[in-house]
């Protein structure tokens, strides 16, 4: 297709929602194109968030590993040290090879990549911005807004972001020295996992949570716990309940004030950088969607049905810059389904069944409902547990820490919920998300033979534990 003949489907915005849905759309025989301003595809997950956060998540798990846990497995190393250019640069390659590879995969699916910023003239119509230079205009019946989210500003703008000392994430991935010094507003996933890389290359990092546990939304209170002790024993600090007011650079230091949440007792932290993970929002900037008549809420996110349709006909949208967890599988699952229903009518996402993990060490993952939201609902439920340190793989590991848990409903053994604190959580939850889609029972899982030794024999114990009795706990 010529970008001046209609396309079937326009999907504007190319990170996990947008370039998902423009693949599976070309899959099912349309005619489609992308359009992607940053001038690189897979949007904030491969360029600023997901991938860029796991490389330096798993590279600082190792140089700490090396420096402070290879003794006691008999292995001894000297002079180890870190190079962090080299750190950063391998991060950057695998973000470059990445985002080369999508674009690989428009080529084989014959998706029209358009580079440039895209803005509603109607809404069937859209100019584009080349970032080339020049400007252009694409119509198709079918448009999907996939334009994300960005970083949610400190409120009331009581702090400015500098991307040198005043951080969000995306500077907080590419510092070039570690500072001896960090602190972290906001004891989300971002606050966690940015922290734990620089607390484990050295800074001495403090993490200040508005609320009264750390982890975010959706978390299960018991695992939190555990989750902050862990932590802790790694060196990070945690000041909860406590609210950031303002943060003001002095002499190449940053002095950040604070008080407690209910109001009072004020203190001042003096740091070298200041990480701002306080959330994120929906981005919707430049794209006149009120030309299209698009309706949005009043957190700015894009207001849609349970098929993905915007308040105007043949205009759906998907991913972070609407309703739902902000996730890159959340984002490509919703742009899958919303491509299901323009090629065949119909398409599903089951919003239940969406895992979330934190990449720390160990990691935190799960799936489902949380004790205190059944508790809040007046559910019936039991509750299995089993701790790695039973485990005899994890034991093997000298890798020990964390727990299994899974909720079932009472009457029925039905899983609710699992959650994961402990080593390779983050792939363990898997087989609790496919146990949640399929409707299974603990029962099913306790019966379900794992191999031995393995981790996920620990998956299977907790299970054992909800239905009847683990055998080695
Ligand atoms: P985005 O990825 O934000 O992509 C939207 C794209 O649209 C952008 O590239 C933008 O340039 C483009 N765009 C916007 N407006 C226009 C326009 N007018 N014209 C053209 N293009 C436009 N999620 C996970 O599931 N796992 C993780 O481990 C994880 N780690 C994260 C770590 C960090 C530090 C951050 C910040 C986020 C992380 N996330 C993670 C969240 C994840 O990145 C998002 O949920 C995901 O990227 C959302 O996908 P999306 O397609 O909706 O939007
Ligand atoms: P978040 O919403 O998860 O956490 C923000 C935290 O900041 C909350 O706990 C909040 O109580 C606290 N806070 C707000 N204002 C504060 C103040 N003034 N003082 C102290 N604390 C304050 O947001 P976060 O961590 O920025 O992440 C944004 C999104 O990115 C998340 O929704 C998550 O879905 C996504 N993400 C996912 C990852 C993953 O899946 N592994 C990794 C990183 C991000």
């Amino acid at each position: 297709a010529t970008p001046s003949e209609p396309y079937d489907a326009i999907v504007i915005g190319g990170g996990p929602g947008g370039y998902v849905a423009a693949i599976k759309a070309a899959q099912h025989g349309l005619r489609t194109a992308c359009i992607e301003k940053r001038g690189a595809l897979g949007g904030t997950c491969l360029n600023v968030g997901c991938i860029p956060s796991k490389a330096m998540l798993n590279n600082s798990h190792m140089y700490h590993q090396t420096k402070h846990d290879l003794k006691r497995r008999g292995i001894d190393v000297s002079d180890v040290s870190l190079n962090l250019p080299v750190m950063l640069k391998a991060k950057e390659d695998a973000v470059t090879s990445l985002t080369k590879g999508i674009e690989m995969l428009f080529k084989q699916n014959k998706v029209d990549y358009i580079k440039g910023a895209a803005s509603f003239v109607s809404p069937t119509r859209v100019s584009v911005k080349l970032n080339d230079g020049g400007e252009t205009e694409v119509e198709a019946k079918n448009i999907i807004i996939a334009t994300g989210s960005e970083v949610a500003p400190f409120p009331g703008g009581a702090i400015t972001i500098d991307e040198e000392q005043i951080v969000s994430s995306t500077g907080a991935l590419s510092l070039t020295e570690v500072p001896k010094k960090m602190v972290v507003i906001g004891g989300g996933i971002i606050g966690l996992e940015m922290g734990s890389v620089w607390s484990r290359l050295g800074a001495e990092v403090t993490v200040v949570e508005f609320l009264g546990g750390i982890g975010g939304a959706g978390i299960d209170e018991e695992i939190a716990k555990q989750f902050q002790r862990s932590l802790s024993k790694q060196g990070l600090k945690f000041m909860l309940n406590t609210k950031v007011v303002s943060a003001e650079k002095k002499d190449g230091q940053v002095y950040i004030k604070t008080e407690s949440a209910k109001g009072g007792k004020e203190e001042t932290l003096e740091t070298n950088v200041v990480l701002v993970s306080v959330g994120r929002r929906p981005y919707t900037e430049g794209l006149n969607i009120e030309a299209a008549g698009v309706e949005l809420d009043n957190k700015g996110r894009v207001v849609i049905d349970d098929q993905f349709n915007t308040s105007v006909k043949g205009i759906k949208c998907i991913g972070d810059v609407t309703f739902g967890p902000m996730l890159a599988h959340k984002a490509e699952e919703e742009g899958i389904a919303a491509v299901e229903h323009i090629a065949k009518g119909h398409g599903h996402v089951n919003y239940h069944a969406i895992p979330s993990v934190v990449y720390t060490h160990p990691e935190v993952a799960w799936v489902g409902k949380t004790e205190q939201e059944l508790k809040a609902a007046g559910v019936k439920y039991k509750v299995g547990k089993f701790p790695f340190a039973a485990n005899s793989r994890a034991k093997t590991n000298l890798d020990t820490e964390g727990t299994v848990k899974f909720i079932t409903e009472a009457e029925t053994d039905r899983i609710l919920g699992v959650h994961i604190i402990g080593p390779n959580a983050g792939e363990m939850i898997a087989e609790g998300v496919l146990a949640v889609e399929y409707g299974a029972s603990a029962e099913d899982i306790a019966r379900t033979c794992h191999a031995h030794p393995t981790l996920s024999e620990a998956f299977k114990e907790a299970a054992m534990t909800a239905y009847g009795k683990a055998i080695h706990f």
